[in-house]
């Protein structure tokens, strides 16, 4: 195989360790990220460019001469940059590990993704959707709703558009300023009306070529801002990898009911969908149902299922170009990892930015993957919520977990926060 420039979009803790990934293999020639961080600058080239700037992507993919684009984020993809890519003649050559923009509204349209697992008979929450046309009806299916209730803003609301209403008054309250006053903007404008489901939560990936597929090593992610479990959602405070439960039969139905009627849903819609397939699942009982599809990784995922991967990420991108992902077998490393996220005080509500960071060369055995930093004057500072993702490997999760919180202490700036029960369950 020959070498690869290839060109990373993103800027956060998963975009840092798709980079470390990347950077490892042979088959990466440079290394470009757009925009980065201070993490990726260690690994590669960092672009001053937004994701969504097609035209300014076009430029650098003409002037750094890429082979490869991997879009770590939603945005780019639901917008449409793999159509963009095959549809220009001085790009089309470019390999894209993502979705055409159809196969992005797995992700992109709630309501799209919700007639997909219909249509394909893959277990999800029983459900409606709504909008300003029948509004009425949708107050009276939700009069009339088991508690909890669950809304979903339609389309993309950078992981915030689920409310869980504990009462009808509230559920109704929610859905009306969600559809009336576009809580969520577009977004909102159709809302889709679930059950509410009661299990444990796992993230699965697969990587597929459109025709083929590998399973890339689960994990879990913890999504509230306090212990236990409680408080606001936030982008993610932690994850571990494996998810003990996640084996045998229970592995076996996800295989089964959820990732082979996917992979084969799009191919016999003629979806076009490259890379990454995110599943988020939940065990109910030992049956696995979905709880949402995005189609990329995840963050703080990544900063896992990365380090336990022990294949050639750009390997794996090649052969996806090629359509031969049939030949590629996936090897896990046995060993568990886990990762702890600082955050900014104030997260996921307003925070302070710019505050300086120090402790980086006390920390031992642990990988540190940027999220929100920036470079200011030679000295790392915060720039966002999501700060830092500690990751860590053992023997076990607990092990990962202890030397990651170890790491934890040592790294300091004023108004650090972050969990202190990340992987409780498994404990
Ligand atoms: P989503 O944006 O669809 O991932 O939803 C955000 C979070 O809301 C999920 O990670 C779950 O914790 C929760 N959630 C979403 N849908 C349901 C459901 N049907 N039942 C229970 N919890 C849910
Ligand atoms: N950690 C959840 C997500 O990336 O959507």
């Amino acid at each position: 195989m020959s070498s690869y420039n290839i060109l990373l979009l993103g800027s956060g803790g998963r975009e840092n360790a798709l980079a470390w990934k990347l950077r490892q293999s042979k088959l990466c020639k440079e290394l470009f990220i757009a925009p980065g961080n201070p993490g990726t600058a260690q690994l590669g080239s960092n672009l001053n460019l937004s994701i969504t700037d097609f035209e300014g992507i076009k430029e650098a993919c003409i002037e750094y001469q890429i082979d490869m684009l991997l879009p770590g984020g939603e945005d780019s993809l639901v917008a449409g940059i793999y159509d963009y890519v095959k549809n220009d003649a001085q790009l089309q050559h470019i390999i894209v590990a993502g979705p055409s923009k159809d196969g992005a509204q797995l992700e992109g349209s709630k309501a799209f993704s919700k007639k997909f697992m219909q249509r394909h008979n893959i277990p999800t929450a029983a459900y409606q959707e709504f909008t300003e046309a029948n509004f009425d009806n949708g107050i009276a299916y939700l009069q009339q709703h088991k508690l909890p209730i669950v809304l979903k803003a339609d389309g993309l609301a950078a992981g915030k558009g689920v409310v869980i209403a504990q009462s009808h008054d509230e559920a109704i309250q929610a859905f009306t300023t969600m559809i009336k006053e576009a809580l969520f903007g577009d977004a909102s404008k159709k809302v889709v009306v679930e059950e509410f489901l009661t299990g444990i939560e796992l993230s699965v990936f697969a990587f597929t070529d459109g025709k083929n597929y590998v399973l890339l090593p689960e994990a879990k992610d913890y999504k509230r801002i306090g212990e236990g479990d409680t408080g606001l959602n936030t982008g993610g405070m932690g994850a571990i990898s494996p998810v003990p439960f996640a084996q045998g039969a229970f592995m076996d139905k996800v295989v089964e009911r959820i990732v082979n009627p996917t992979i084969n849903g799009l191919a016999a819609e003629n979806i076009v969908y490259n890379g990454f397939v995110f599943f988020g699942l939940i065990n109910v009982d030992g049956n696995p149902y979905v709880i949402e599809y995005n189609c990329r990784m995840g963050d703080p995922e990544t900063e896992v299922v990365m380090p336990r991967l022990q294949n050639d990420l750009v390997e794996l991108m090649v052969k996806m170009g090629e359509g031969k992902l049939n030949e590629v077998t996936v090897t896990h490393d046995q060993r568990a990892a886990c990762n702890v996220m600082l955050v900014s005080e104030g997260y996921p509500g307003s925070y302070p930015k710019g505050k300086l960071m120090t402790g980086f060369d006390q920390v031992h055995g642990s990988i540190l993957f940027h999220a929100g930093t920036a470079n200011k004057e030679g000295e790392i500072v915060t720039n966002g919520g999501r700060v830092l993702a500690i990751t860590s490997y053992g023997d076990t999760i607990e092990d990962a977990l202890a030397v990651s919180y170890e790491n934890a202490a040592k790294i300091a700036y004023e108004g650090k926060y972050y969990r202190r029960d990340i992987g409780y369950e498994f404990q």
